[in-house]
C-alpha cells in the first residue's frame, strides 16, 4: 500500500481588499466588533467579472502544480471542494478540467462547506492510497462575497466570510511513514439548518416558489447562521477529532509542530491553542487577513505557514476543520 504525500501548494486571492472600517459604511456594524468577536480585520472580495470560484482555484492550483514539479497532464484526478460553485450544475471540477486543458481525467465535486477541503484530502488520499492515482488535485475555493446579505439585516454572517482560492498536489509516496497518515471525517445532520443557504434548492424553496413569490425581503437567499450554537458545537468537534487523530497515530498533542485549524473564528483556534497547550508558533491563523473563506481556508492557510517556513520537513502538521452540515474532521501529516 502506498501513502500520499502534499507535493504542492498554492493559494489565491483576490486583490479588492475590505476593511472593517469599509463594510461599517454599508452596514450598522464596526471594527471592534468584528476584531473582538472574530478576530477579523479585513478580507478579500471579487470585483465581479475578475474571477469565479473556478478560476481562482485553476490559480491556485497553477501555483501548486508548478511547486509539485509535475506537468499538468500528470494529474489523475480533481477533487474540488466549494459551496460556491460557477453553477448550480455542473460542479467546478470539469470547469478546472476545462480551464486548465488537461486530458479527460475524472472530477469531483465536495460539498462540505467548511470541512470541504479535509473531505477532499480524505478522497484523494484514498485514491493515492489505493494505488488507483499517482497524482490528484485538490482544490478548495469560495466566491462569498456576492452571495451575502450585505445589509444590517445579515451582518452577523457578512462580516466573517471572505474570497479566495487555495489548492494542493497529493502524490504516490513510498514510505509509509511520511505523508498523510490518517484522515477522520464526521457529520451530524440533525443540525444542517443551523447553518445553511436553503434557496433555490429543490426542498423548501423551489426555484419555481421564488419566482411565484417575486419577495425581495425573503432571507432564504442568504447564508443563515446560529453564530452562538455553532461556535458551541464547533469547540467540542475540533477538540474531539485532533484527539482521534492522534489516538489513531498513537500520537499525543506534544507531538503537534503546527495545527494549521480552519479559519472560523480566532477565538475558536485560540481556544483550541489552549486546550492543546500549543504555543502561539504552533497554530497557524490568517483569518485576521482573509476572513472565513470556508474550504478554501485550509489551503490558503497551509500554504502560507509553508512559505513563510512554518511547515518542515518531518514536522507532525494537523489539520482540523467544522462546519456546516454540521461536518468535521482531521488530517494528520508527517510532512
Ligand atoms: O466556518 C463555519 C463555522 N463557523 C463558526 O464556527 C462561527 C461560529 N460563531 C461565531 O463565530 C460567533 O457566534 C459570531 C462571530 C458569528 C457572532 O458572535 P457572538 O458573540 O455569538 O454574537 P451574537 O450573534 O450573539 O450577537 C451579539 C450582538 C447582538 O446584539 P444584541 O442582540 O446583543 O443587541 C447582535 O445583533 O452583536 C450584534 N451583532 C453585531 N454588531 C455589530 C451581530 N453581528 C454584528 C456585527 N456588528 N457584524
Amino acid at each position: 500500500m502506498y501513502n500520499s504525500k502534499i507535493t504542492g501548494l498554492g493559494y489565491y486571492v483576490p486583490e479588492n481588499v475590505v476593511t472593517n472600517d469599509d463594510l461599517a459604511k454599508i452596514m450598522d456594524t464596526n471594527d471592534a466588533w468584528i476584531q473582538e468577536r472574530t478576530g477579523i480585520k479585513e478580507r478579500r472580495h471579487v470585483i465581479k467579472g475578475d474571477d469565479t470560484t473556478t478560476s481562482m482555484g485553476v490559480k491556485a492550483a497553477k501555483i501548486a502544480i508548478e511547486r509539485a514539479g509535475i506537468d499538468k497532464e500528470d494529474i489523475d484526478f480533481i477533487v474540488f471542494a466549494t459551496l460556491s460553485p460557477d453553477y448550480y450544475f455542473p460542479g467546478p471540477g470539469v470547469l478546472v478540467q476545462r480551464d486548465l486543458g488537461i486530458k479527460t481525467v475524472g472530477a469531483l465535486d465536495v460539498r462540505n462547506q467548511c470541512s470541504g477541503f479535509i473531505y477532499a484530502l480524505s478522497v484523494a488520499d484514498q485514491y493515492i492510497k489505493s494505488g488507483m492515482y499517482k497524482n490528484v488535485l485538490v482544490i478548495g475555493s469560495e466566491l462569498h462575497s456576492h452571495g451575502l446579505d450585505m445589509s444590517t439585516r445579515g451582518r452577523s454572517v457578512s462580516v466573517i466570510f471572505g474570497d479566495g482560492a487555495g489548492a494542493a498536489i497529493l502524490s504516490r509516496e513510498e514510505d509509509n511513514a511520511k505523508g498523510i497518515l490518517s484522515t477522520h471525517l464526521h457529520s451530524e445532520g440533525q443540525h444542517a439548518e443551523e447553518l445553511s443557504l436553503i434557496a433555490p434548492g429543490m426542498g423548501k424553496r423551489w426555484v419555481t416558489d421564488i419566482i411565484a413569490d417575486n419577495d425581495a425581503d425573503d432571507e432564504s437567499y442568504y447564508p443563515y447562521m446560529n453564530g452562538q450554537f455553532v461556535f458551541k458545537n464547533a469547540v467540542v468537534r475540533f477538540s474531539e477529532v485532533i484527539i482521534e487523530g492522534l489516538k489513531s497515530n498513537d500520537l499525543q498533542a506534544s507531538d503537534i509542530d503546527l495545527l494549521v485549524p480552519h479559519q472560523a473564528n480566532l477565538r475558536i483556534s485560540q481556544f483550541i491553542q489552549k486546550k492543546f497547550k500549543l504555543g502561539d508558533d504552533q497554530v497557524f491563523n490568517n483569518i485576521m487577513k482573509y476572513g472565513n473563506t470556508t474550504a478554501a481556508s485550509i489551503p490558503i492557510a497551509l500554504t502560507e505557514a509553508w512559505e513563510t517556513g512554518k511547515v518542515k520537513d518531518g514536522d507532525l502538521v494537523v489539520l482540523a476543520a467544522f462546519g456546516s452540515g454540521f461536518t468535521w474532521g482531521s488530517a494528520i501529516i508527517r510532512w
